[in-house]
């Protein structure tokens, strides 16, 4: 994972391994807008409304910033021993300011303060090593 600034804001860009991306068939029903479709104009592009919210699978794109007050979550690839996370937790983000949680598509869980995924900026591939945002 690698973070980038655009427009004073942290932008995360994560790499998906093949089980990464196995994990969000998991998520699915556990997250409160699978399929991106709240507010679309801010928080996913169009063509990233997928359940990888990308346009490339292995890589996504997101806005680094808790969509309830605004902390910045920490990664949270697996459970820690005295973390707060299920057991079944198939990695993501941990928002430490409320608890909010994201999965490895940036999507919020179910009954978390945050209202909405974290937001994907607009963002295009200039061949294979480039990448545009915004
Ligand atoms: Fe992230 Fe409140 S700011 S849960």
């Amino acid at each position: 994972m690698k973070t980038v600034e655009w427009r004073g804001k942290p932008v995360w860009i994560l790499r998906r391994t093949p089980d990464m991306l196995a994990s969000l068939k998991k998520t699915d029903a556990q997250v409160a807008d699978a399929k991106s479709e709240r507010n679309p104009a801010e928080f996913t592009p169009e063509y990233c409304m997928n359940e990888y919210r990308s346009i490339k699978p292995e890589y996504l794109v997101a806005i680094g910033i808790c969509t309830h007050l605004g902390c910045s979550p920490s990664t949270k690839f697996a459970p820690g021993p005295q973390s707060s996370l299920p057991d079944d937790w198939q990695g993501g983000f941990l928002c430490p300011c409320h608890g909010s949680t994201f999965d490895l598509a940036g999507r919020v869980f179910k009954n978390k303060p945050a209202p909405d995924n974290l937001p994907v900026p607009r963002h295009m591939y200039m061949g294979e090593g480039k990448l545009v945002i915004g």
